[in-house]
Formats: structure tokens, C-alpha cells, sequence
């Protein structure tokens, strides 16, 4: 088996690259993005390729060179850039979508995994709690493009009978996050003063959040794709991430006590407080994620801030 990952230069995609590594594969990584970073280290254990996931003769040739057989779909563009040029994102993240699934159906794949996101919710919706079942109305065109993804995924599956999993991740914490996004201060708070540099988080200190470090994200990937299809009922799943969330506040107070001097501001965007506002008050079930498929977190809050400052020293250079 060929594993294929769409992003695979990213933050989320070079992790699981590394996991798909140690587990015995030699990934494909596909991006329009260089290889970078922690990857730079381990450049022989696997391939790459550079190209537009809006182009499907460039995706085509590549899933033909390597005979790939499953993706796990995490390129294209996130929140804050797909609002600021959604022209871009629709490309990126609709058309990259269409044509990672059609690359899928043509080759006859056994699987792909898709990264979606809570994102897809609003506070359209009765009450304050989500779960797999809560009506999806997105307001950003991030969150739009990412519901379509889902809904195709779910239209390849139930036509063409197509393993299509996917999960709607919270915020993404880990070291070497480069993209902006609604919440990156939950890694940039950590990063910026591990680097010396003060950081001004555009957040209100009380927001709360969904966060999963990088690690379990990168894990949960794995054991999706691992789990039983006879177990896959839900095809869709809510992560809710480290429990109970935790505030911005309370996360500077632990970089503060575990990064002495550490220089970190609030002043709020109301771009991002508008964003974060839609999610901040919604409590996410992952109930099905933990019993159809045994999702589980490995890094609560301290333990977290406590493995990223390992990674970014271990990377530093
Ligand atoms: N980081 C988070 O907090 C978070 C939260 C929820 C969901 N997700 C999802 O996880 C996935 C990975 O996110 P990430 O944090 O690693 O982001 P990232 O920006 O680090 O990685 C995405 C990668 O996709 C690539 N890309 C963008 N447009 C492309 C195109 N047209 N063709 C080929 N490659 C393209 C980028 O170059 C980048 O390397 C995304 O699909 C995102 O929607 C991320």
C-alpha cells in the first residue's frame, strides 16, 4: 500500500508523514509548499512531489508514478486566508477536494481520509452543544468549503462505495505551525516566546477554545483509518479535544511560569474575536470518535506546553 497525504509539507501532514514512517511506509507527500522543517532531517524516507491539488492531471500523474493507493486529504487553505481570498480557497479546498476524490474513484483506492474541522459549525443552532448530528451553517468561507468536502466525501462513499472517513478537528496545537489561522494563538503563544520574541495573542483573554496537540491529531489520523469498517458508523467524526478547554488566559499563565520573560499581550482583532465568538461558546461531543473508533487524548494541557517545548528545542535549528 501507497500512502498518499495532500498537505504533506504542513503542519498536521508532516507529522503524520513521520508517524506514517515509523509505522514502516515511505509516504507520498504532495504540496504546492517546499519541503520543510523537521522533514528536512528525515529527506530520504520519503517521496515528494510539488503541485496544485486545483490541478488533477498534476494529481493524477503523481497518484500514477507511486501507485498510491489511499489519501489522507489535509491540504489546502485554512481559516484566515480562505476569508481574506476565498477565490483561492474554492480552488484549494472545493476544487483540490473534487479532485482528490475523482483521482480516488479513477484509481479504484482502497481509502481517504479527510481533515475537517469544527469550523463547519456556527452558533446557528439550538443550544450550545454539538454533536455529530448538529446541523452544519458554516459562516466563513473556510468553513463552507470544508462542509462541501464532507458532503462529497459522503456522495463518493454511498456511490461509488468509496472508504471515505473523516475528522472535524479542533484547533491544531504543535511547534512549527506557519499558517494564521482563527485560533493559532493557542501554538503561537508557546512558539514566539521559545524564540525569544514577544507575541500579541488577538484573542479575549477569557476565550475558550477546542485545542488537540499535533501528536494526538496526527495519532487520531492513524487510528481512523486503522479502525474496523464494520465499527465506521458515524463516516464523520467531532474531536473535542483536551477537556475541559482552557482559556486564553489561563494558557500565557503556563507559558509565563514555564518560559520566564515570556512576552505575551492581548489585543484583541475583532476579525478573529468575530470568528472565535462563533465557536468559543459551543461545547463539542466526540462520543462517537471515542466508541466507534477509541479516539482518546495523550496530552492534556500541561503535558502539552511541556512536549512542545521539547519539539521546538529538539528542532530549533
Ligand atoms: N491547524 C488546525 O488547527 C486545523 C484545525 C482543523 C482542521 N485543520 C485541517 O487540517 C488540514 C491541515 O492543516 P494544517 O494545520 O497542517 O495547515 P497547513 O497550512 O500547515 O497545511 C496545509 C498544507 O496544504 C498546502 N496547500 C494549500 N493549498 C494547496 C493546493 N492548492 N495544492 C496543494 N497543497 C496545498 C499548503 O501549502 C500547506 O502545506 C487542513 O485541511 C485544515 O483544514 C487544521
Amino acid at each position: 500500500m501507497t500512502t498518499l497525504i495532500t498537505g504533506g509539507t504542513g503542519f498536521i501532514g508532516s507529522c503524520l508523514a513521520r508517524l506514517l514512517i515509523e509505522s514502516g511506509e515511505r509516504p507520498v507527500l504532495f504540496d504546492v509548499a517546499p519541503v520543510q522543517g523537521p522533514l528536512m532531517e528525515i529527506k530520504g524516507q520519503f517521496f515528494f512531489e510539488q503541485g496544485s491539488l486545483a490541478h488533477l492531471p498534476t494529481l493524477m500523474d503523481c497518484v500514477e508514478k507511486y501507485g498510491v493507493s489511499r489519501i489522507f486529504h489535509l491540504g489546502g487553505m485554512l481559516s484566515l486566508p480562505s476569508e481574506k481570498d476565498h477565490v483561492a480557497a474554492f480552488d484549494a479546498n472545493v476544487i483540490g477536494t473534487y479532485n482528490v476524490l475523482e483521482a480516488a474513484r479513477i484509481k479504484r483506492m482502497s481509502q481517504v481520509i479527510y481533515g475537517s474541522t469544527i469550523a463547519t459549525y456556527s452558533k446557528d443552532i439550538p443550544g450550545d452543544m454539538i454533536d455529530d448530528r448538529t446541523i452544519q451553517r458554516p459562516s466563513s468561507f473556510y468553513g463552507v468549503s470544508k462542509t462541501f468536502g464532507e458532503l462529497l466525501g459522503r456522495f463518493y462513499h454511498r456511490k461509488f462505495g468509496l472508504d471515505f472517513r473523516g475528522m472535524r478537528l479542533p484547533s491544531v496545537v504543535g511547534p512549527g505551525a506557519r499558517t494564521a489561522h482563527m485560533s493559532i494563538y493557542n501554538a503561537w503563544a508557546i512558539e514566539y516566546p521559545l524564540r525569544g520574541l514577544p507575541y500579541v495573542l488577538e484573542c479575549d483573554p477569557e476565550t475558550r477554545c477546542a485545542v488537540v496537540y499535533f501528536k494526538d491529531a496526527a495519532q487520531a489520523l492513524m487510528n481512523l483509518a486503522k479502525a474496523d469498517p464494520a465499527k465506521i458508523l458515524t463516516r464523520i467524526y467531532n474531536l473535542a479535544g483536551i477537556f475541559p478547554p482552557f482559556s486564553a488566559k489561563e494558557l500565557v499563565e503556563i507559558v509565563r511560569n514555564r518560559i520566564p520573560g515570556a512576552d505575551l499581550t492581548f489585543t484583541p482583532n475583532p476579525v478573529v474575536v468575530e470568528l472565535l465568538r462563533e465557536l468559543g461558546s459551543l461545547r463539542i461531543d466526540d462520543e462517537c470518535a471515542r466508541s466507534e473508533w477509541g479516539m482518546k487524548i495523550e496530552y492534556p494541557l500541561e503535558k502539552m506546553v511541556e512536549d512542545f517545548i521539547q519539539e521546538f528545542e529538539r528542532y530549533r535549528n
